[in-house]
């Protein structure tokens, strides 16, 4: 995670501002107290609230003002901004929020018809607000059972703690760490820009003080949705009102002779994350395996640490299924900028302790080799409690299995998606967060739909993407703006019909397409 930025800006906001300068939706980046503050109007309505995301850190005053909320810049989340409560992830925590006065100027008696100008004033600094436990609890299930404590089995419980539910929550997770950032593993913890804190997505006393029974280290052999238990690998059975799968995905295993030494890393879990960092220390020679995001993030974390990498492929260039082929080149030429050489067009035939053989006789030296080939989804335990599967979890648009007391959510769910008028499975911890949350609300009895607009990015050296919608397959690219100044957009369709838009430092436009995706789906007006 980056650092939050407190560098101050602008006008010191106590001290008044005219209200001329700033139009309805626009906003004016100041301070106060010696805080970051931004100024947002909003119609009749001033707002004064923190100007840093409390995510990783992003000038809110770069995002988008839409209606009565702010949308962040760099990873989408939602502030409202009458509250400050985040109200879509990834930030989890609110921004605050000032107190405002507004000294309106008597109007000039020559312009009687001119609304009156003037001064708005940041007071005091206004304590959190803590989300009024909702009205609309319609059900109340007697405990819910959460296996899983990744992006979606963090957010439903913390949703349903904020929603009054006052029932027992268990969250079962394999993993030995409390919920992390999993972005964070191959980006800046593995650079070495980021700190071993910064991984986790609450610090271990928010389960304890949220009366969340979290259990680490344990994994869920069984559901048995006759008698609604859920039994574990230790022979304990558990007893649940309602259950939220929400198991991710594992990554798929390379087979070939070697493949088992103890110097090839897989990175899923913080435990792989925090091995893989202690190998990097003393590595000279890294080969990655695979060109996906999280190879080419690993790629370039490795370069950070002076590392020498080779990356192995078999596409012809990276990313290129989903990028398409002039973006996938540039990345590819960013990362041989940085030194990485790439064997593609081949895969890898044995490992041994030094040297890793590819299947065109090539031998690459490599002390460290990271496989990442991509994932699969984790649906053995629904597949055998004869949940309905399709490449995934089969939910529907409130995330309800075929069994009306199991939800599911993040990498496993596939759901009925209104951009694409299909049912889709993602990847992206943004969306496994949004789906956590709108199925701890489903548990409750609320009905919401899912239908967030899906949305990802990658960061690799100083280069950020930004993707938001779905193309998993698209007939036409469209580039708008200069790839080599890194300041572009690409646009995916099929049949003439806009799929997905990718950004490259384009925040704004990356925002845009997000609420235009919206309004086709008739999510705004
Ligand atoms: C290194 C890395 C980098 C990434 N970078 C990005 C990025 O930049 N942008 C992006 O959008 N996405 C990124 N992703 C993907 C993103 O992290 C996932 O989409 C997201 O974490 C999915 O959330 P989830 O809750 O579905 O699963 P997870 O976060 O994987 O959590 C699954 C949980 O289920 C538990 N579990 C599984 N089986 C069992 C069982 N039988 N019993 C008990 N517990 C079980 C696991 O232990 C874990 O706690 C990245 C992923 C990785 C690994
Ligand atoms: S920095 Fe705001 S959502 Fe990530």
């Amino acid at each position: 995670m980056g650092e939050v930025k407190t560098e101050l800006s602008g006008p010191d906001l106590t001290q008044g501002v005219g209200l001329a300068a700033i139009p309805n939706g626009a906003m004016l980046l100041g301070h106060a107290g010696g805080e970051p503050v931004l100024l947002v109007r909003g119609g009749d309505e001033v707002f004064a609230i923190g100007a840093i995301c409390p995510h990783y850190g992003a000038p809110l005053v770069e995002g988008l003002v839409v209606g009565a909320t702010i949308r962040c810049p760099w990873h989408h989340a939602c502030f409202n901004l009458r509250t400050g409560q985040a109200l879509r992830p990834p930030a989890l925590d609110p921004v605050a929020r000032w107190r405002v006065k507004v000294v309106h100027n008597p109007a000039p008696q020559h312009m009687p018809e001119e609304p009156p100008a003037g001064t708005v004033y940041v007071l005091e600094r206004l304590p959190g607000v803590d989300r009024p436990p909702s009205a609309r609890v319609l059900k109340v299930p007697e405990s819910v059972v959460i296996v899983g404590g990744g992006a979606a089995g963090n957010a439903a419980a913390a949703v349903l703690r904020q929603e009054g539910y006052r029932g027992p929550i268990t969250m079962l997770s394999a993993d030995q760490s409390p919920p992390c950032d999993r972005p964070n593993l191959s980006k800046g913890y593995l650079a070495g820009t980021a700190s071993d804190e910064s991984n986790l997505l609450r610090p271990a006393s928010f389960y304890q003080d949220n009366d969340i029974a979290l259990s680490l280290g344990t994994r869920v052999a069984a559901i048995n949705t006759g008698r609604n238990q859920v039994k574990l690998v230790d022979g304990r059975q558990l007893t649940y009102g309602a259950l939220l799968l929400a198991t991710g995905a594992e990554p798929t295993r390379l087979e070939v002779p070697g493949g088992e030494l103890p110097h090839v890393h897989y990175l899923r879990t913080l435990a792989d994350s925090r091995a893989l960092v202690s190998k990097a220390l003393a590595a000279r020679h890294a080969v990655v395996i695979g060109a996906s995001f999280i190879g080419l993030e690993v790629a370039a974390s490795l370069r950070a640490r002076n590392i020498a990498v080779h990356v192995i492929a078999p596409e012809a260039i990276p990313m290129e299924r989903i990028l398409g082929a002039e973006l996938g080149q540039f990345i590819r030429q960013l990362h041989e900028q940085h030194g990485v050489r790439f064997h593609l067009g081949t895969t890898v035939t044995t490992i041994d302790e030094e040297v890793v053989t590819l299947k065109n006789g090539e031998r690459v030296p490599a002390d460290l080799v990271v496989v990442g080939i991509g994932v699969r989804p984790a649906i053995a335990l629904a597949e055998r409690a004869d949940l309905a599967i399709d490449r995934g979890v089969t939910v529907d648009e409130y995330l309800q299995t075929s069994d009306p007391h199991i939800f599911a959510a993040g990498d496993i769910a596939r759901w009925p998606d209104r951009l694409t008028g299909e049912r889709i499975r993602v990847e992206h911890f943004v969306v496994a967060e949004r789906q956590g949350q709108t199925a701890a609300r489903n548990i409750l009895g609320y009905r919401e739909r899912f239908d967030a607009v899906p949305f990802f990015w990658t960061e690799q050296y100083d280069l950020g993407i930004v993707y938001v919608g779905h193309a998993e397959q698209w007939d036409e690219v469209h580039r708008d703006g200069d790839l080599e100044a890194r300041d572009c957009s690409f646009t995916y369709r099929r049949d003439g019909k806009t799929l997905a838009v990718a950004t490259i430092h384009r925040d704004q436009e990356a925002l845009r397409a997000e609420i235009e995706f919206e309004q086709t789906i008739g999510l705004r007006g």
